[in-house]
C-alpha cells in the first residue's frame, strides 16, 4: 500500500517536473520561435506582447465598473490561477464587451492585456479566412495551438458579430469558420482557460445567436458616458495637454457634451487643439511669413475652442442605442432577466409561464 502510494507520488512529481521544464523552455523562446508551420506564423504578425501594447487602465477614462469586472474575471485568474483551480471559482472562457461605437471597447481590451500581463492576438475576419479551399480550418487550428504556446493570452475578436455572427449569415465559409471556432473553443480545458481568454467586442450584440452567447457567459455593457464620466474621460484625454487656460472648467465642458462618446470627445479635443494653430498661421501670414529661426508659441486652449469645435464634431448617430439598452437588460451582466429568474415574484413567474404556454400553442 505504502509502496503504491510512493510510486504514485513519484509519478506525479515527475510529470510536474516535466511540465515545468516544458514551461521554462517556452518561456525562454520568443513567439517567433514558438510558431510552427506557415499557419501559426500568420498569427505572429497579429500578436502584441503586454509590454508593447502601450495602454493601461489609467489611459481609459471612466468605465470603472467595467474595469472592476475585468479585474475579477480576467486579471485575477490569469495572475493567481491557484485561487481559481478548484471549487466553484473557475475562470470564464469567454467574455463579451458590447455597447455603442466609440465607447472604448477596443481600448479596454488592449489595456486589459497590459494589466493582465498577457499576450494579445487581434483576430479579424481577414486573418481567419483564406481564399484557398480548406485553409480556414487550418488557420483556426493554428490559432488555438499557437495560443496555447504563448499563453497567457487574450484572443481578441473585435467586431465579433462580423466574424461569428449567426443571424443572416448563410455562406458556407462563414458557417465553417463558426463551427470550427466553436469546436476549438469548447476544447479549451479548464487548465487552458486560466491562461487563454476569448474576448469579443461588438456594437451589434443582437446579431449574435445563442450558441455564441452561451460561450460568452459574461457580457459587459460599455455604455455612453454621462456627464460625470465625460469629465473623467476629458481629464484623461487632456492630461498631457498642459497648455490649457488657467481655471479651465472641465465640468462645463463635460456638461456641454451630452451624447458624446469617448471617441467623439477625443475628436472634439483634436479639433479644438487646431484652433490656436490656425490662428498662429493666420497671424504669421499677415506679418509676411514666419521669421527664420523664430520660436512660435501657441496660446493656451480655452473652453471657447471646444464649444466652437462642437459645430465640426458632434455626437455620433446613435440609432441602436435603445436596442442596445434593451439587449443589455435581457442578456447583459446584471440585466433584469437574470434578476427575474431567481426572484420570488410569483405573479411575474406565472405570467412568464403563461406567456411560454401561449407561445407553444
Ligand atoms: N473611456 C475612454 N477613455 C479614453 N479614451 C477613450 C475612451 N473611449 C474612447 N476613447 C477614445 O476613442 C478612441 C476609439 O475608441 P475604441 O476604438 O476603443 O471604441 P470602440 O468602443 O471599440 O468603438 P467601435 O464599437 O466602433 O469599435 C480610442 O482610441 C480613444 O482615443
Ligand atoms: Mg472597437
Amino acid at each position: 500500500m505504502c509502496v503504491l502510494y510512493c510510486v504514485r507520488s513519484l509519478k506525479l512529481a515527475i510529470s510536474r517536473l516535466k511540465e515545468e521544464v516544458m514551461e521554462s523552455k517556452t518561456r525562454t523562446k520568443s513567439p517567433e520561435d514558438l510558431a510552427e508551420g506557415k499557419y501559426e506564423r500568420i498569427f505572429v504578425s497579429s500578436l502584441v506582447r503586454p509590454d508593447e501594447v502601450g495602454v493601461k487602465f489609467d489611459n481609459v477614462g471612466a468605465l470603472d465598473h467595467v474595469k472592476k469586472v475585468l479585474n475579477e474575471l480576467v486579471i485575477l485568474p490569469m495572475k493567481r490561477p491557484d485561487l481559481f483551480s478548484s471549487g466553484l471559482l473557475r475562470p470564464c472562457k469567454g467574455l463579451l464587451l458590447f455597447g455603442p461605437p466609440g465607447t472604448g471597447k477596443t481600448l479596454l481590451a488592449k489595456a486589459l492585456a497590459t494589466e493582465a500581463g498577457a499576450n494579445f492576438i487581434n483576430v479579424t475576419s481577414a486573418s481567419l479566412t483564406s481564399k484557398w479551399y480548406g485553409e480556414d480550418e487550418k488557420l483556426i487550428t493554428a490559432l488555438f495551438s499557437f495560443a496555447r504556446k504563448i499563453s497567457p493570452v487574450i484572443i481578441f475578436l473585435d467586431e465579433v458579430d462580423g466574424l461569428l455572427g449567426g443571424r443572416g449569415k448563410s455562406s458556407e465559409t462563414s458557417r465553417t469558420i463558426r463551427n470550427e471556432f466553436m469546436m476549438f473553443w469548447d476544447g479549451l480545458t479548464s487548465n487552458d482557460s486560466h491562461r487563454i481568454l476569448i474576448l469579443g467586442a461588438t456594437n451589434r450584440p443582437f446579431d449574435l445567436d445563442e450558441p455564441i452567447l452561451r460561450r460568452m457567459p459574461r457580457r459587459v455593457y460599455v455604455d455612453l458616458p454621462n456627464a460625470e464620466n465625460r469629465l473623467k474621460i476629458l481629464k484623461v484625454l487632456l492630461t498631457d495637454q498642459e497648455n490649457l487656460e488657467s481655471g479651465f472648467s472641465f465640468e462645463q465642458l463635460a456638461h456641454a457634451t451630452d451624447g458624446y462618446s469617448g471617441s467623439d470627445l477625443k475628436n472634439l479635443c483634436v479639433a479644438a487643439a487646431y484652433r490656436p494653430v490656425e490662428e498662429l498661421l493666420q497671424e504669421e501670414s499677415k506679418e509676411g511669413g514666419r521669421v527664420d529661426g523664430g520660436v512660435s508659441t501657441l496660446r493656451p486652449l480655452k473652453l471657447d475652442d471646444f464649444i466652437h469645435s462642437k459645430a465640426k464634431v458632434g455626437p455620433s448617430v446613435l440609432e441602436n442605442s435603445f436596442k442596445l439598452r434593451e439587449w443589455n437588460d435581457q442578456y447583459g451582466e446584471g440585466g433584469s432577466r437574470r434578476k427575474r429568474r431567481f426572484g420570488f415574484d410569483l405573479n411575474l413567474n406565472k405570467q412568464m409561464f403563461d406567456d411560454e404556454r401561449a407561445r407553444e400553442k
